[in-house]
């Protein structure tokens, strides 16, 4: 028998969802699955409009960063049309398979019971969900697809496709893409490795998720940079590991010298992240020394090595390291597009059988036909000629971004200009807490991410983390303009919690 929907205005949902601040699932996850639901059982009907992102933030005493990461997973599902300056609407036409009978209240997935230490410790901290701002200016982290060759591209995966009417050998690190792969990294990076030692996986991401599988023991200690990159430490204290916070200069990551050897140390000395600060090949060496002397390996990410403006690129790590401590990671996500799916490890001899083990337990393989491709994207010198073009435009869009912040916004935010990279770091001059000029920017359209969400407690660095590379200078003078209008006029911010001290330096952290 058919259960009866019993329909709800939109302008009720704020009264209807229950956000539980107790449960181990994170605030956008909860909403997300509750105005799915009442979306797919047609309690929300087609066509009608949900409060504005304020107005629901406010009835559900929530950040408006929040509501807006919920909707913009709904909209990409297909659930919720988003248009500028309108109240989302539910979608008129959903999916067959979106529309559901009305479901029984799905407490259980709120309150996941029995849930292992691994997936805990993930949920708690919320990320990548939370990581993941709208893609409007100026977000960070990521190129301009626009301007990637897609027809090339096409045409590769094309040949491949046909190609593939013959019997798969069972290779799920293919081959040519190895060898290309190898040589690519040899003279542009200075990795030193054999094709059988690179393993090609779906993102960077995943092998992070595989190196803290493979290595890490629980109460293992694993040494990050802090102010980091939340997806490596997530992947570390999921796997069981004690994260401690390593403090940066300009000059890179600083090895706290009292501390107890962790079993892995986690750098991006290419360009810094969050900061973009290149680590100089001194401290490298320093770090290649102290992980000898602790037997500690490293796991270098060089998630955006290849798109550096001033002077040459430093080579990677792992090709001064003698000893062969280096896991060395990199991604066609910021290079190529995020799309591509594509990430490599090229990890120490000794290790890779247990890698290949462990890639295909865990299923962590990239498409063959995406494989194929790529080699021949790289080996007909695609790639290397649309590294040459973005490193040219986002060279030229980071200065016009420092340029326009500093005619406009030097009183307020003290611009560190990267040698590389997709964004910059702008520090907030008079100590506002960050997380609230992120809001206020985000309510005038302008999406950042603050420094102070990437820093271990939380909270100890204030400033924004600004994206320029997938911005058109037209898209940075706008975005920059609505900074200025709402940064220098208008109610005073919170200040913020004042910034932690160098005693700090190598204590355990419990969050990111
Ligand atoms: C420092 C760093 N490493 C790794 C990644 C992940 O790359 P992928 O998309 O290949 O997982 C990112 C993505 O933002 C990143 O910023």
């Amino acid at each position: 028998m058919k259960r009866m929907v019993v329909p709800v205005s939109g302008a009720l949902v704020g009264a209807i969802v229950t956000l539980d601040r107790r449960s181990d699932v994170g605030l956008v996850t909860q909403l997300t699955q509750q105005l799915r639901a009442l979306i797919a059982s047609g309690r929300l009907a087609a066509g009608g409009l949900l409060p504005s992102t304020r107005t629901l933030a406010a009835d559900l005493a929530v950040s408006r960063n929040t509501i807006s990461y919920a909707f913009e997973q709904l909209a990409s599902e297909g659930y919720l049309k988003l248009s500028r300056g309108r109240r989302p609407a539910v979608a008129t036409q959903l999916d067959d398979c979106a529309l559901v009978p009305d479901p029984a209240p799905r407490r259980d997935i709120v309150r996941m019971p029995g849930l292992s230490r691994w997936a805990s410790q993930l949920v708690s901290t919320d990320w990548p969900m939370s990581y993941q701002a709208p893609m409007r200016p100026l977000r960070a982290g990521q190129g301009d697809v626009r301007e990637f060759p897609h027809a090339v591209w096409a045409r590769c995966l094309r040949r491949n496709v046909l190609r593939r009417s013959r019997a798969h050998d069972g290779a799920i690190n293919r081959l040519r893409l190895r060898h290309e792969l190898k040589e690519y990294l040899q003279a542009n990076r200075g990795v030193r490795a054999d094709a059988d030692q690179i393993f090609i996986l779906p993102t960077a991401q995943a092998a992070l998720s595989l190196v803290a599988a493979i290595l890490i023991a629980p109460g293992d200690r694993v040494l990050v940079e802090d102010p980091g990159y939340p997806g490596a430490a997530s992947a570390f204290r999921a796997a069981g590991a004690g994260i401690v916070g390593a403090m940066l200069d300009d000059q890179g990551m600083l090895y706290p010298g009292d501390a107890r050897p962790p079993k892995v140390i986690f750098t991006t000395p290419s360009h810094q992240h969050p900061t973009g600060r290149l680590m100089s090949v001194g401290r490298r060496l320093e770090l290649i020394s102290a992980a000898q002397r602790g037997e500690s390996w490293i796991v270098e990410d060089d998630y955006d090595g290849e798109l550096h403006y001033d002077g040459r690129p430093v080579p990677a790590l792992q090709g001064l390291d003698p000893q062969a401590r280096v896991l060395y990671v990199g991604t066609f996500s910021k290079a190529m597009t995020p799309e591509i799916r594509v990430g490599y490890l090229v990890a120490p001899a000794p290790l890779a059988q247990t890698i290949e083990i462990a890639q295909r337990h865990m299923g962590l393989i990239a498409a063959v036909d995406v494989q194929e491709a790529l080699a021949d994207f790289i080996a007909d010198g695609h790639f290397l000629s649309h590294i040459r073009k973005v490193r040219r435009i986002y060279r030229a869009r980071r200065d016009h971004l420092a340029g326009a912040l500093e005619r406009q916004l030097s009183d307020v935010l003290a611009v560190e200009i990267p040698p590389g990279g997709m964004q910059l770091v702008a520090r907030l001059r008079d100590g506002r807490a960050d997380s609230a000029v992120v809001e206020r920017l985000a309510d005038s359209g302008v999406h950042v991410r603050s420094l102070s969400s990437l820093a271990l407690d939380g909270r100890s660095e204030h400033g924004l983390l600004l994206g320029f590379a997938a911005w058109r200078e037209s898209e940075i003078s706008a975005a920059v303009r609505v900074m200025a209008a709402s940064l220098t006029v208008g109610r005073p911010i919170a200040q913020a919690p004042r910034a932690r001290s160098r005693a700090n330096l190598g204590r355990t952290q419990a969050r990111s």
